[in-house]
């Protein structure tokens, strides 16, 4: 059994190779009778290495079909060319993490009630361990893991001058994905690469780095919250007996609301991971195969959620609605809805929140965000979620009858920013440094199954038009 005898401070210094992995295992040790995270990842160290070895040397020549033509000139939909330990998203049955749907997510993942807290939706630290380790974890591990990550929120003084340099205009995301990015004067996974650390033994302190970082997105966000929009407590406060999305909600201004703290943590979990190939995950798994520590490559991964065809658009979903209240009041009929999804098609815009390039049925993590609605009274009763709401079974029709779309369902931001709105958190350029505090939970994990298994540098082929020209006349 292992007790807690390292002081946390001495072990942050302590990144010297062979010190390493006794120190990051006794750091997170917070319960004597329970496993601590790292621990519960070093369990399963050994059986991942052996499958990926048993599948290079049985199977390392079995095709999983054609690289074609169309994949190449088409953002290479559906090639099968990543390899995502945590998630893997179903066209039609949507996402599994390990397996395992939402809605068995939400029975099994210990909850804030099961760890003492106000609160009835899965925590993200139990997704998170999920995420790293394929288990669900026991009500003490979830609280332990809460614990260690709260003790990691506090940023560095010189990250907070650099946030609070930033001017007011500049998008939240580029101010989020800048912090992040200078975070890692502070990386463990970059200091002990420097020391000459094994390649083994990559995986500790980058899943060090993915915590510390999981830790303080909440106060860099907040950060950012206060300096452009005068809310929450400018201070980003910690307090230890709450978990990590409680102390966020506090951080924000909405401590006292148990309903947009409950639902953040729904929120946070179900947009955790969508398996690989969307843009952000897959940028921080690229740019860390380049062994960028995970500062630099969830940096990168931002830049990437900040595109309106990705994360973005829960943004330009409560914008579109917004101007469809403004254009026609906001009692609209069935009618003016249709007329409206229509008026954005035939100008050539998307109908944000809508569509998906693997999904082909309404996405399960939308259905999630609007049962949340059905079970509070003040969302029921909010015009937004009311519009949104509606508009999820008019959109479908509308965009089949188009014929453009492969997808015309409701995706996750078509229903995540209205809840938010609901509850007064009114500021939609915020809303994707949520979705950035949420994706975290699932690409970093990743980038340390990345390291346990030593995944090489991705480094795909390329071809001009002519050399593709030049080899199919072959
Ligand atoms: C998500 C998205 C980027 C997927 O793109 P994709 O895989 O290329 O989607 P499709 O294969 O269905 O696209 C085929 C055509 O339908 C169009 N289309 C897709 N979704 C559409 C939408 N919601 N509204 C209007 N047109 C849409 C595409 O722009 C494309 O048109 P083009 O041939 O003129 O380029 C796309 O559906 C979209 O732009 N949705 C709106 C933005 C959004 O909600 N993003 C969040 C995703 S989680």
């Amino acid at each position: 059994m292992l007790s807690l005898t390292i002081p946390r401070a001495a072990l942050r210094s302590a990144v010297a190779p062979r010190q390493f992995a006794a120190a990051a295992a006794a750091s997170s040790v917070r319960y004597a009778s329970t496993k601590s995270l790292t621990e519960a990842v070093a369990e399963i160290v050994p059986a991942k290495r052996e499958q990926l070895a048993k599948l290079k040397s049985e199977h390392g020549d079995a095709s999983l079909g054609d690289s074609k033509v169309s994949h190449l000139i088409g953002g290479m939909r559906g090639l099968k060319c990543m390899l995502w330990e945590g998630s893997v998203l179903d066209a039609e049955k949507g996402i599994t993490f390990h397996g395992k749907s939402i809605p068995v997510c939400q029975k099994e993942l210990p909850t804030a009630k099961d760890i003492g807290r106000p609160g009835k939706e899965m925590l993200p630290e139990s997704m998170l361990w999920l995420l790293l380790t394929g288990k669900i974890p026991t009500a003490e591990e979830a609280k332990g893991l809460s614990q260690d990550l709260v003790s990691r929120a506090k940023l560095p003084n010189f990250v907070e001058k650099i946030i609070d340099s930033f001017p007011k205009s500049l998008h939240p995301m580029t101010q989020f994905s800048a912090a992040v990015s200078a975070l890692n004067h502070d990386s463990k996974f970059a200091a002990a690469y420097n020391a000459g650390v094994k390649k083994t033994e990559y995986w500790q302190p980058t899943l060090e780095d993915s915590l510390d970082l999981i830790a303080k997105l909440p106060a860099i966000a907040a950060r950012i919250y206060y300096n452009v929009f005068g809310k929450g407590d400018g201070k980003q406060a910690v307090d230890p007996n709450m978990d990590i999305v409680e102390n966020f909600s506090h951080m924000l201004g909405y401590g006292n609301s148990e309903g947009l703290t409950d639902y953040l943590r729904l929120y946070v979990a179900v947009h955790s991971d969508h398996e690989g190939g969307n843009v952000s995950a897959h940028t921080a798994h690229l740019v860390g195969s380049a062994l960028s520590d995970p500062y630099l490559a969830y940096a990168a991964a931002l830049n990437g959620l900040a595109g309106p065809l990705h994360g973005l658009a829960n943004q330009e979903v409560l914008n579109w609605s917004l101007e469809l209240e403004k254009a026609v009041g906001s009692k609209p009929t069935d009618q003016q809805i249709t007329d409206y999804l229509w008026d954005t098609l035939k100008s050539g815009r998307v109908v944000p929140g809508y569509g998906h390039a693997v999904l082909r049925q309404p996405d399960p993590r939308f259905t999630a965000l609007s049962q949340y609605c059905d079970t509070r009274p003040e969302l029921q009763e909010s015009s937004i979620v009311q519009l949104v709401q509606r508009l999820s079974k008019l959109a479908p029709s509308v965009l089949k009858e188009h014929g453009k779309t492969k997808n015309p369902y409701p995706n996750v931001d078509a229903g995540s920013g209205c809840v938010l709105y609901t509850y007064g958190l009114d500021e939609f350029k915020f809303y994707t440094v949520l979705f950035g505090v949420a994706r975290a939970y699932g690409a970093l994990p990743q980038l340390v199954f990345d390291r346990i298994l030593g995944l090489p540098i991705e480094r795909p082929k390329s071809l001009s038009m002519n050399a593709l020209e030049a080899l199919l006349k072959k």
